[in-house]
């Protein structure tokens, strides 16, 4: 009676796929003439059937699944691989070595893991140009990860618990053009962090703890086009912070503690909302509206059509003017305050 049972599964066992003709069972596999991809998504797997994979994958998804490790020697399988998708599982740790002998691996996106701590040089070993660790339970980044010439473009490290950055670690990526820091817990940026990042062109700081910008940090940042400090605790910012900036096309600042902007700081910004979608926000920042606030009311009615929710750009202070849109205001009130 038992041989019922084990017919089909004999049958299962020894089917053999040898080399590009393989497709796990449980996943899609697209085949054309130069890209060999495979899905897996949304399959309860306890372990994963990388021995069925075809030897030709070049990108491999394996996402809502519930994977909770992943070996070097399972991706031998895989040699030709340039993107790994691992988003959505229950990866808690990465070997060292997992990526050796991926020589092609471009694109490594793990968002939605629960990796706390990764080894030094983890992703030493592939020429990574994507690099997206989002949402995971990151408490250091490591300066050893990354080789010395990577050709990254983007590093996305948003949604982790980082609360410093390691300088290193961004030393020399002269390709960077994007870099997620956002919704973590950093206090301050080191002095001359972004210096070596030539062609940084989003960069999103939103949702930390910064309370202050150092004057020099954006210096040599001059290809910035997008740049997102909203949710922090910013209450000053440098007069010459974002001098030479002649890109930027989005600043936001919303959500911080800002109660007056130095005269000169958004002047010489001549892309600003350069394109559809695009401005500045300044909404949500407690205004002092005094002798000071005179800058920003004549820049937000110089500057209408580029500023987001100029409605809630409003005065905290004094109680007389509270919850008024500084665009309101009449040159009569800002005299006699
Ligand atoms: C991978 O193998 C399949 C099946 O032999 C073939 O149709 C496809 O062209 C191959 N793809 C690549 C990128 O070599
Ligand atoms: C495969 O070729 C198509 C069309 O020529 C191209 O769009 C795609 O980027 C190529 N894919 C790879 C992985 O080289
Ligand atoms: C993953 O685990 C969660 C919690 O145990 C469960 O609800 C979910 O269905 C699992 N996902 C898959 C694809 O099995
Ligand atoms: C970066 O790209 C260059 C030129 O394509 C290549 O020689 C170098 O090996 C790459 N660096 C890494 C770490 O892959
Ligand atoms: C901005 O990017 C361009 C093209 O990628 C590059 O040639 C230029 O050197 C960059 N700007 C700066 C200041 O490095």
């Amino acid at each position: 009676m038992d041989s019922w049972i084990l017919l089909p599964l004999m049958v299962l066992s020894s089917y053999c796929c040898y080399g590009s003709l393989c497709c796990p069972h449980v996943c899609i596999c697209h085949f054309s003439s130069n890209a060999t991809e495979v899905v897996c998504s949304n399959i309860a797997f306890t372990v994963f059937p990388y021995d069925r994979l075809p030897s030709n994958t070049t990108s491999l998804f394996i996402e809502f699944t519930n994977l909770s490790s992943i070996f070097a020697h399972q991706l031998e399988a895989v040699p030709l691989l340039q993107e790994l998708h691992l988003s959505g599982n229950q990866l808690s740790s990465l070997p060292e070595d997992l990526l050796k002998g991926l020589v092609h691996l471009h694109t490594l996106d793990l968002t939605g893991n629960r990796l706390e701590r990764l080894p030094a040089a983890v992703f030493n070993h592939a020429p990574l140009v994507n690099l997206v660790l989002r949402d995971n339970m990151l408490l250091t980044a490591d300066a050893e990860w990354l080789p010395a010439s990577s050709n990254i473009t983007w590093l996305d490290l948003g949604g982790n618990r980082l609360s410093s950055m390691p300088t290193k670690l961004l030393q020399d990526l002269t390709k960077l053009e994007r870099l997620d820091l956002s919704n973590n817990r950093l206090e301050k940026l080191p002095a001359g962090i972004l210096d070596s990042l030539p062609n940084l062109q989003r960069l999103h700081l939103e949702g930390n703890r910064l309370s202050s910008v150092d004057q020099s940090a954006f210096q040599h940042s001059s290809n910035l086009t997008h740049l997102f400090l909203q949710e922090n605790q910013l209450y000053k910012l440098p007069a010459a912070l974002f001098q030479g900036l002649h890109h930027l096309e989005v600043l936001s600042l919303n959500d911080n503690k800002l109660c007056s902007l130095q005269s000169g700081l958004l002047d010489k910004l001549p892309a600003l909302g350069s394109g559809a979608g695009q401005g500045v926000d300044l909404s949500q920042n407690p205004w002092e509206c005094k002798v000071d606030v005179v800058y920003l009311w004549k820049w937000l009615r110089d500057h209408q059509k580029v500023v987001f929710f100029p409605e809630n750009i409003q005065c905290d202070s004094p109680e007389s003017l509270k919850g008024r849109p500084i665009l309101s205001l009449t040159e009569e009130e800002l005299k006699t305050e």
